[in-house]
């Protein structure tokens, strides 16, 4: 695991958003690996400032994101399909048939999960993968457990995770209490890992991560076992390093 400490949450969005520049002029159809929630939106803004800037092409790109609610439509503002065509898609040009959120509206879930996996190991596996790290240190919706899964999987999320995200609903009660999620095993199997964690809610999670032991109490504890994870941080996630 590299780990990189940056003054503020723009220079590690800067950081970030180069090395997705990197991947795609790399391997020009790559697939990628996307993730919501508050911490990649500057991610996504700089990203979008070096597509206008002609330095990053999303033609032949593929991505899968991590997750999604169970519950929400597509077009429903906090689902995270909403969010990704928001904060991304529609600014870039990547091929919308070729961006992937799981549904979390099918009536069918366990068809969905064993089809999302299926989908991305027949574009080849992703290449790079973001992520962010709930407080509990959850990765995608992966949260504290006695075990950790293996591929995509509807996943209950726990009251920490709930009371984090609850702000973003009109009311607590709106927030939807499970989630379509990607694995441990399918994140594990992407080649590349960029985690990025930002403020001090998360510098306990991200010590865990680095230093504590491996165990899926601890979801994120498990990428000590993957060998090409990049870690970027404000100096606030840091402080318990
Ligand atoms: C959310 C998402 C995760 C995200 C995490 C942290 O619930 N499922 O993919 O990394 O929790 O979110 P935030 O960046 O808003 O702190």
């Amino acid at each position: 695991m590299k780990v990189h400490v940056f003054k503020d949450s723009q220079a590690v969005a800067k950081a970030a958003a180069m090395i997705f520049a990197a991947q795609m002029s790399e391997k020009p159809d790559s697939v990628l690996g996307l993730a919501t929630g508050a911490t990649p939106v500057e991610t996504y803004k700089e990203i979008i400032s070096l597509y206008n800037d002609g330095q990053i092409d999303f033609a032949k790109a593929h991505s899968y994101n991590l997750d999604e609610y169970i519950g929400l439509e597509p077009d429903h503002p906090q689902s995270y399909r909403y969010f990704m065509q928001e904060q991304l898609f529609n600014h870039i040009n990547i091929d919308p048939q070729n961006t992937h959120v799981p549904s979390g509206i099918a009536r069918d879930l366990a068809a969905v999960c064993a089809a999302y996996d299926a989908a991305i190991k027949s574009d080849g596996g992703i290449d790079l993968q973001l992520l962010g790290i709930g407080k509990n240190a959850h990765i995608g919706f992966n949260e504290p457990s006695d075990h950790f899964s293996k591929g995509t999987l509807v996943a209950d999320l726990t009251e920490s995770t709930i009371n984090a995200n609850a702000k973003f609903f009109d009311s607590a009660d709106e927030m939807p209490r499970q989630a379509v999620s990607m694995g441990i095993a399918s994140i594990m199997k992407s080649r590349k890992i960029l985690l990025i964690a930002l403020g001090e809610d998360k510098a306990k999670a991200i010590s865990d991560m680095v230093n504590g032991p491996i165990t899926p109490q601890v979801p994120a504890s498990i990428l000590q076992l993957h060998d090409n994870v990049i870690v970027l941080l404000d100096k606030a996630a840091a402080s318990l390093l």
